[in-house]
């Protein structure tokens, strides 16, 4: 691996199958009145709106892990750049979601303060607890408490007393300033609505330690989207259409007031995210209530953008930066 830097419980079978049909039908309506409401408008609706329509669609993913093709979790995972013994490691937690693998290249030391914005499942926080060690420690923040619920189960049958989960959005942290050695975050600054992103990036700066470093793994946009993918939100929060080019990120990064900003693109294929038939199972819950497709999120453009080559638009990147002393 290079070091170098840079370069729950309502689902259980005790719930009656009427309510719980119910609860889904509510779901999937919420989820089609607000992709009705967002088609044929020129841009997304509000931040809060963008919001809960991640939170719910990555919450649903949480609930639904178990029914998940491991196969292609393995793939897409593989894909972005773990290694076999990192996907050994990560039995249970390795959730297909991320674009890169922040931490084979943060190049993170014992004893670090880390923070992984947007932890999902707990992927990377179980890698980054292993390098920090027992003087170290890794906040694992999201703002879905059901994948904080999966991060838990996954921390805790590893024993891991150097990790500390944290339910929050990550354009307010609740994370002392000047305190953090290092930021990682897989595929999630993407997922932040557009008028949170400059926020979310000050809010790294501030809990920085000056020499801290922000090393994060994102999807930036390469040329224009077309404007049907752009207003998509299925690919919104398939991590597509929310990503900014990579002259705004260096922008806001600028002016958060990081230095060394580096933005390197990984080449790395995004087509593995695509669902065929083979490629992912949808969740029981949506199968058994016949055509309705899940709310779940998953990486990649909506089936009705298929045709479009979603390389072209859009890439996985390393985004480094520093916090000077
Ligand atoms: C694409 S998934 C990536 C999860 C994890 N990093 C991984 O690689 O497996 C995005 C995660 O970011 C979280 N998220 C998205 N926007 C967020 C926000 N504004 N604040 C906190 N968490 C957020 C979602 O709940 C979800 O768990």
């Amino acid at each position: 691996m290079d070091n170098s830097y840079p370069p729950d419980s309502v689902s259980g079978s005790r719930v009656y199958k009427p309510l719980r049909l119910g609860l889904l039908s509510v779901l999937f309506l919420n989820f089609f009145l607000l992709r009705k409401a967002l088609q044929g408008q020129n841009s997304m609706q509000t931040a809060s709106e963008i919001k809960s329509l991640v939170h719910n669609s990555y919450s649903e993913t949480a609930r639904s892990l178990s029914t998940l093709d491991r196969s292609y979790l393995h793939r897409v995972s593989t894909a972005f750049g773990y290694t076999e013994d990192d996907l050994k490691i990560l039995e249970g937690a390795n959730m297909g979601l991320g674009c890169g693998n922040p931490v084979a290249t943060a190049n993170i030391r014992a004893g670090e303060v880390v923070v992984d914005l947007g932890c999902g499942g707990g992927m990377d926080v179980i890698l980054a607890s292993g390098k920090v060690g027992s003087e170290g420690k890794v906040y694992g923040i999201d703002m879905s408490e059901d994948m904080l619920a999966v991060a838990k189960k996954n921390v805790q049958s590893r024993k891991l007393s150097n990790v500390e989960l944290v339910h929050s959005s990550i354009d307010s942290l609740p994370i002392p300033s000047n305190s953090v050695d290092c930021i990682i975050s897989n595929c999630v600054l993407n997922l932040v609505p557009a008028d949170e992103k400059l926020a979310t990036i000050r809010e790294a700066y501030r809990i920085l330690k000056p020499g801290g470093r922000f090393a994060i793994s994102d999807i930036v946009e390469k040329k224009p989207m077309p404007e049907e993918i752009k207003r998509d939100v299925v690919s919104y929060v398939g991590c597509v259409a929310g990503a900014l080019d990579a002259g705004t990120y260096k922008q806001y990064l600028a002016e958060a007031g990081f230095k060394d900003i580096m933005i390197l693109d990984t080449g790395a294929d995004l087509s593995v995210y695509q669902p065929t038939s083979e490629k992912i199972e949808e969740p029981k819950s949506s199968r058994c209530c016949g055509a309705k497709p899940s709310t779940a999120a998953r990486g990649g453009l909506d089936e009705s953008l298929k045709n479009y080559d979603i390389n072209e638009y859009v890439g996985s990147c390393q985004i480094y930066a520093l916090k000077l002393e």
